[in-house]
């Protein structure tokens, strides 16, 4: 077995073990799949974090940035009181269309407002909108504009409020010198406005699973 093999028996283990048989979940997947969306979807264990996280945090106003087919955000949803929300961002029409019919099969699209078109300008609508300040925020889209969807971030956050940002290891290409790909570059312009930013205290940690060697990094607004 090489290591991809044993880290996807481990996370299929920890799927049948701790989190159990989800048929939502799994309809989920096979939808998006079906529709042709890419396969970029968070591993259940890491979805079950994010939900985790925003139960630890008691959050009710969450903002994602990359819908995709509603894989994440039904698990956000989940950690959510009944009064919660989601604003959730996504440029493909098409892949909006298949996140609302899974999040509608997983009766939680009441709680989701989903807003089509590209993220910086759904993101400059939304602060025209002057909403309440976010509470928690998984920035999940293409990865050149990570800086940007930061600051937007740290824009419609208040103290407290939590930033993850998903995929800032990439096989640790993050750290190849040579290394020009602009998903590459717009994760190091992240860390360095993390580091220039004072209110923002942050790390990374590396995950390996069924979606490669990768990281996410946790920031806390204060
Ligand atoms: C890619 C994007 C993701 O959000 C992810 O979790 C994995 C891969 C990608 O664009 O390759
Ligand atoms: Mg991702």
């Amino acid at each position: 077995m090489n290591s991809q093999e044993l880290w996807t028996t481990v996370d299929d283990y920890i799927g049948s073990s701790i989190l159990g048989k989800d048929p939502i979940l799994e309809t989920t997947l096979k939808v998006s799949a079906e529709a042709g969306l890419p396969p970029f979807a968070v591993s259940p264990p890491q979805g079950k974090f994010l939900q985790l996280l925003i139960q630890i945090q008691g959050a009710k106003n969450i903002l994602e940035i990359g819908l995709l087919g509603g894989y994440s955000t039904i698990f956000m949803a989940r950690g959510l009181p009944k009064d919660g929300r989601i604003v959730t961002l996504e440029l493909e029409k098409k892949f909006a269309d298949v996140a609302r019919k899974n999040l509608v099969h997983a009766g939680v699209i009441d709680r989701v407002d989903i807003r089509v078109g590209p993220a910086l300008d759904s993101l400059s609508k939304l602060a025209d909108e002057k909403p309440s300040p976010f509470d928690f925020v998984f920035i999940d889209a293409d990865k050149q504009n990570n800086p940007n969807y930061f600051t937007w971030a740290l824009k419609l956050s208040r103290p407290g409020t939590i930033i993850i940002v998903d995929n800032v290891v990439r096989e640790g290409r993050i750290v190849e010198p040579g290394n020009t790909d602009p998903s590459v570059i717009g994760t190091r312009q992240l860390n360095e406005l993390i580091a220039r930013t004072p209110n923002v205290s942050a790390t990374t940690i590396q995950t390996v699973g069924s979606k490669g060697y990768d990281g996410f990094t946790l920031a806390v607004v204060s």
